[in-house]
């Protein structure tokens, strides 16, 4: 998964002969995991065809103000597909497109969209080398640096009219790699590594059986996802579930008991800062694993357990900078019982389900949870989706470490 997974690119494409690399740079887009939508003017569609384009994107492509084969129908909103989109990108940008965009001139859609859209912009230009290399067009690059739009420069090499220089479109995906690496720049938790546990740990009785529990590790993963997204790299020690994740910043390290999650911790917790332990690890495991299948003899079977080693405890034992997060799973007393873990663990926020709040805690898709810190501010939330609870707990973190 990229940076780009779930944004919505809009694609402006001016008429140029690299126009026909546009075909490639929507299934690299798509790849991504992006959404993508389509401008074109009306002279590019010269050198790739809207139909390629919508199938490819599987979104209609937009032209002109209006469709040109019905005038009665709907009109293209420029402005609702500018704000539609999460970024912005112009490939092939044209020099007299460029021109135009830097001077606020509007007579076509691909203009007026980029007039409205209030995302960032990003420009891949291409042109011939004497083209790009004109005053004129230094200019008109100078300007559109200055409202804050990002120039991916041009690619040297032979160009359509046989001269070898600077002017070639930047392959698709060098354009996707520039665009990935310049967004991950901006992101709040850019540079910053966190440590997440998931998921249920099972203990082991005999080699065919274990003691486990319910836990789906949708909401470690959910908080994996949303830390990523804020550009962190993530360390996700996840036990045995059927989520799955794939993410250029999310490093798994799958583990199945206790100790294996504990050993797993104190490896990486050195090198993090924010560590969140959303697991739910095993607080007893059989003292003794036989080595063969335990054998049905009694009509009872007495099993003795020991503790197992409290991961979340002992990271608060020895943290020195870095922000530790536990969770809270209660029935009863929750607010009381969830504060006092979190000054016996040591811990700089502690996120509280309560089995009594209908569609919380293991399993849903949902959670209700509230969040409280080591200065004792309370914050409940509403009923969400586990994504979302993710991003209200990356908030709290992003306020903490910003503090
Ligand atoms: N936890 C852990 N290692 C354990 C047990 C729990 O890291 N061996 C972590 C969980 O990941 C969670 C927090 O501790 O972040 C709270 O777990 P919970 O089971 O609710 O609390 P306990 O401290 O085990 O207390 P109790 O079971 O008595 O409520």
């Amino acid at each position: 998964m990229s940076i780009l997974s779930g944004k919505n690119i809009l694609l402006g494409i001016s008429a140029g002969i690299a126009a026909y690399k546009t075909a490639t740079l929507v299934r690299t887009l798509i790849k991504a995991g992006a959404n993508v939508k389509v401008v074109m003017t009306p002279a590019s569609k010269d050198f790739v065809t809207p139909l390629t384009l919508s199938t490819l994107s599987k979104n209609p492509v937009h032209s002109s103000f209006y469709n040109e084969d019905d005038k009665n129908a709907e009109w293209n909103n420029h402005v609702e597909l500018g704000l539609w989109a999460d970024y912005f990108l112009v490939a092939p940008a044209t020099a007299n497109t460029l021109s135009k965009m830097a001077n606020g001139t509007c007579d076509n859609l691909l203009l007026a969209t980029y007039l409205s859209a209030k995302c960032p912009v990003y420009f891949a230009p291409a042109m011939d080398l004497d083209m790009y290399k004109h005053p004129s067009t230094k200019n008109t690059f100078k300007t559109l640096k200055s409202f804050g739009n990002v120039i991916i420069p041009a690619a040297s090499g032979e160009l359509a009219s046989g001269l070898v220089g600077q002017g070639r479109l930047a392959e698709p995906v060098d354009i996707v790699a520039f665009m990935e690496a310049d967004i991950l720049k901006t992101l709040p938790l850019k540079g910053q590594k966190v440590l997440i546990t998931a998921g249920p740990t099972y203990e082991a009785l005999d080699p065919v059986r274990f003691i486990g529990n319910h836990s789906s590790g949708k909401m470690g993963f959910e908080i994996a996802k949303a830390s990523a997204n804020l550009g962190a790299e993530v360390i996700l020690i996840s036990g045995p579930t059927h989520q799955k994740v794939s993410h250029n910043l999310i490093h798994v390290i799958p583990v199945v008991s206790a100790q294996d999650m504990y050993d797993a911790a104190h490896q990486y917790f050195n090198t993090v800062d924010v560590a969140i332990l959303s697991a739910a690890v095993a607080d007893y495991r059989p003292k003794e694993i036989s080595q063969s299948k335990i054998k049905k003899k009694d009509t009872t079977l007495t099993l003795e357990l020991e503790k197992t080693k409290d991961i979340l405890a002992s990271l608060g034992a020895i943290k020195t900078k870095q922000l530790l997060v536990g969770f809270a799973l209660e029935t009863d007393n929750e607010l009381e019982y969830a504060k006092g873990k979190l000054k016996k663990k040591n811990l700089d926020l502690i996120v509280l389900n309560s089995l009594k709040d209908k569609g919380a805690g293991f399993k849903t898709d949902t959670n209700k949870v509230t969040i409280i810190d080591n200065k004792n501010n309370v914050n409940a939330y509403e009923l969400k989706s586990k994504a979302e609870v993710a991003i209200d707990i990356l908030n709290v973190i992003k306020q903490k470490l910003n503090a």
